[in-house]
């Protein structure tokens, strides 16, 4: 992690935190996510290899949750984040720390939740149908590896519920990585 740009992230998501936040109109129904975790349990079980598990993992949440377009791996690589085993259209190789919200939540080792990209300072577009994002750090061992990310086309479409089931589905697949 950067201690040095732990300062701009945070006062970067302050503001973001006071601008005008969207009203939630729609959102994609709840994933089943005790169900999700069985079944990265069964695609993981007895699999060592962190490549292969990634991208298990990226496959199951792209087939299964609804209204999303892009759900993958950014890993850290000498202090970058730099794209790993992914479901959707082709993203940005590498991404600095404290940049765009996957570096955000890397450098604050936290969950960032963007209920609309545009008004996140720094956000990067990959896909300009992105409207919504949830970033979720992978932390073994005390040790940042790298996030998870997940886009959607809808406005306001993660929060806290996936948030946590995606954290508890983390929990199954770090000690795989
Ligand atoms: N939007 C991300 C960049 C990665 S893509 O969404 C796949 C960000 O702002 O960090």
């Amino acid at each position: 992690m950067q201690p040095s740009s732990d300062k701009s992230v945070t006062s970067r998501l302050k503001a973001f935190a006071d601008s005008d936040r969207v009203t939630k109109t729609t959102n994609s129904t709840n994933a089943d996510y005790p169900m999700l975790r069985q079944q990265l349990v069964g695609l993981t079980d007895g699999e060592t290899d962190r490549i292969a598990n990634l991208a298990n993992c990226s496959a199951l949440l792209w087939q299964e949750l609804s209204g999303i377009n892009w759900v993958g791996f950014y890993l850290l690589k000498r202090n970058k984040l730099v794209l790993g085993p992914f479901q959707g259209k082709p993203a940005c190789t590498r991404i600095e720390m404290g940049e765009g919200v996957c570096g955000t939540a890397a450098s604050m080792g936290k969950a960032v939740i963007v209920a609309d990209v545009h008004q996140f300072p720094g956000h990067i577009a990959c896909d300009v149908a992105s409207q919504s994002e949830i970033v979720l750090p992978l932390i073994k061992e005390g040790k940042l590896m790298g996030v998870l990310d997940i886009d959607s086309p809808e406005i306001d479409r993660f929060d806290h519920r996936d948030q946590q089931g995606l954290e508890e589905l983390l929990q199954v697949l770090i000690p795989r990585l």
